[in-house]
């Protein structure tokens, strides 16, 4: 029996947001442990998941843990950005059903010291993708004070980021995220929730792996492919993740894309892909907070795509 290294978040809501798709394709863009791909799969017995994740740990894990659904599962290792447009030339666009994306980093990449993502690490890594060329090291070592400043302020949402930048280069080079986050110890918020490094560690993850850019791009192709019934089911954990998912959903919502000073439309007023489901975003019910600590910060949105 394979230990279960990671509890999907918003699990039951994951399978009421899938539990009306009969058939088709459902693509996990972020299987991770397989937990959400499971699920979807036991829940949904007549359709076929096609699951994504750049990280060859999750993917060998996934590999056993999905075995037993055979044909039904396909896995693809690489960028959901990238991938999902190759699937979108392989298949017919009318057989996707389901999109589902939870963003982030896993409990098992947060829990393996050697992968550099927790500030207890002995190296700076934090890539998802061991293949990929930028690592922690390289944006702490070789980035200029404008880019410390701009990550640590847009991605770690850090007040004091330009003292923080300062001691950076000051200090630097670092060869773990233990010893930056010890040695920026004193100027780090001191919250009574989270560690104390747990927002600079996220600034420099976000950053390496580009994960704004990647929802954006994933997004965009999302848009591109125009699904004519797809739901969409976008998880993220981050305000400024949310925010782009929010702005992207109501865009794909408007039927009228007139600038708003024009005083009669002109485009046409046939512009939306579909319907927005959640005015709000879903957030994890009492009981599931209290078991499991990410959900606390994880909000779901989901979109019907509704192209005749
Ligand atoms: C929060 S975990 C997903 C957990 C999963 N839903 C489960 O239930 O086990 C996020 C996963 O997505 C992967 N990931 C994050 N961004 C990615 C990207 N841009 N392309 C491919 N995989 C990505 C990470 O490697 C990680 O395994």
């Amino acid at each position: 029996m394979q230990e279960i290294p990671h509890i999907p978040v918003l699990y039951r809501e994951v399978i009421d947001a899938f539990k009306d798709i009969k058939n088709g394709i459902i693509i996990d863009c972020t299987m991770g442990y397989g937990g959400h791909s499971s699920m979807i799969l036991e829940a949904n017995p007549n359709i076929k998941l096609i699951a994504i994740d750049q990280d060859q740990t999750a993917i060998d894990f996934s590999s056993k843990r999905l075995e037993k659904y055979g044909d039904r599962v396909s896995i693809r290792k690489g960028r959901f950005s990238a991938v999902i447009k190759d699937i979108l030339e392989e298949v017919n666009a009318t057989n996707i059903k389901g999109v589902l994306a939870d963003i982030g980093v896993s409990s098992l990449q947060l829990d393996q010291k050697d992968r550099g993502f927790s500030y207890e690490s002995e190296n700076l890594d934090m890539r998802m993708d061991k293949d990929a060329t930028l690592s922690a090291s390289n944006v702490v070592n070789e980035y200029s004070r404008k880019e410390l400043e701009k990550i640590l302020l847009e991605y770690g949402e850090l007040r004091n980021y330009k003292k923080l930048a300062s001691e950076i280069l000051k200090q630097r080079p670092f060869y773990s995220a233990k010893e930056l986050s010890e040695k920026l110890k004193n100027d780090l918020p001191r919250g009574k929730k989270i560690h104390s490094a747990t927002l600079l560690m996220q600034a420099i993850r976000i950053e390496v792996n580009d994960e704004l850019g990647e929802l954006k791009r994933l997004l965009e192709a999302l848009e591109d492919a125009k699904l004519p019934e797809a739901k969409i089911a976008i998880i993220s954990f981050h305000s400024l993740e949310d925010r782009i998912v929010k702005r992207v959903f109501s865009k794909w919502s408007k039927s009228c894309i007139c600038p708003p000073e024009v005083m009669r439309c002109t485009c046409g007023n046939n512009h939306n892909i579909g319907k927005i489901i959640t005015k709000k975003p879903i957030m994890a019910e009492d009981d599931e907070r209290k078991e499991n600590i990410r959900s606390r910060s994880a909000k779901m949105r989901l979109f019907q795509m509704d192209i005749s």
